[in-house]
């Protein structure tokens, strides 16, 4: 599984968000987009799975995800919103993890173990917009990863999630490192450092731009995210 923007570039509204970047991911394994607000995750993160228009080139192993019809790359590639809200367009929590089950033709019993992984039986029935902020985040991320995509995109997956929910998608994470491509774009170097054992890259984006590719050490280079904009590690302790 190999997942690679060639030479991408993003404009919304006449300004150029994503600039030039060329970066690969390589599955099975676990990679860290990180950066401050704006600097172009969740837009790139979007433009991997062919949500949003571009330039460049993204191939999705040697071929142009372009070409690739809807259905089958919604088999391949499963993307989760940063904003639950986005995604939810169902009745209740259980119509909205049915609902891509129904539509890839895939057999509902993967249903209950998802639903149960996150722990998520009691609001089955609900609507989704009735949810909790950290309610909501963990049913967008079942509602997605039901299908059980090869490539896992996760938007700041981590936000609004207590101990609990942190716990259930650490461990899903690290159950699939060895099966799936996952890329978790966020600005929290705290979550980074806790994935620090599973992570395969860190890719650090800033302005539309990649500065920094490497591993788990780049946490500990204090002065890079100050300057890049997100959190040392030891910002707590100042
Ligand atoms: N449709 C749009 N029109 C104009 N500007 C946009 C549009 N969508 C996004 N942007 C801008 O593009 C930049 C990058 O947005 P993006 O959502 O990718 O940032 P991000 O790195 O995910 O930030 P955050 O950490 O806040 O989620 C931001 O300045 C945003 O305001
Ligand atoms: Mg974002």
């Amino acid at each position: 599984m190999i997942l690679e923007a060639l030479n991408l570039s993003v404009i919304l509204n006449g300004k150029k968000i994503l600039k030039n970047i060329t970066v690969s991911f390589r599955g099975p394994g676990v990679y860290y987009i990180l950066g401050p607000n704006g600097s172009g995750k969740s837009t790139l993160l979007k433009a991997l799975a062919n949500l949003i228009e571009f330039k460049g080139s993204i191939l999705l192993n040697g071929q142009d995800i372009r070409k690739i019809r809807r259905s089958d790359l919604a088999r391949k590639i499963g993307y989760v919103w940063q904003n639950p809200l986005y995604g939810f367009f169902e009745a209740s929590v259980e119509r909205e993890i049915a609902f891509i089950l129904k539509n890839l033709n895939i057999p509902r019993e993967k249903m209950s173990e998802i639903v149960k992984f996150f722990e998520i039986e009691d609001f089955l029935r609900r609507s989704p917009f009735t949810l909790s902020g950290g309610e909501a985040k963990r049913v967008s991320i079942a509602s997605v990863i039901v299908a059980d995509q090869p490539i896992i995109l996760l938007d700041e997956p981590e936000a609004e999630m207590d101990l609990r929910g942190l716990d259930c998608l650490i461990e899903y994470i690290k159950r699939n490192k060895h099966k799936k491509l996952i890329i978790v774009a966020s600005h929290n170097t705290i979550f980074a450092y806790k994935l620090r054992k599973v992570l395969r890259k860190i890719i650090i984006i800033n302005d539309g731009r990649i500065v920094r590719v490497g591993n788990a050490e780049l946490l500990t280079d204090r002065d890079l995210l100050r300057e890049v904009g997100v959190m040392p590690l030891d910002w707590w302790e100042e």
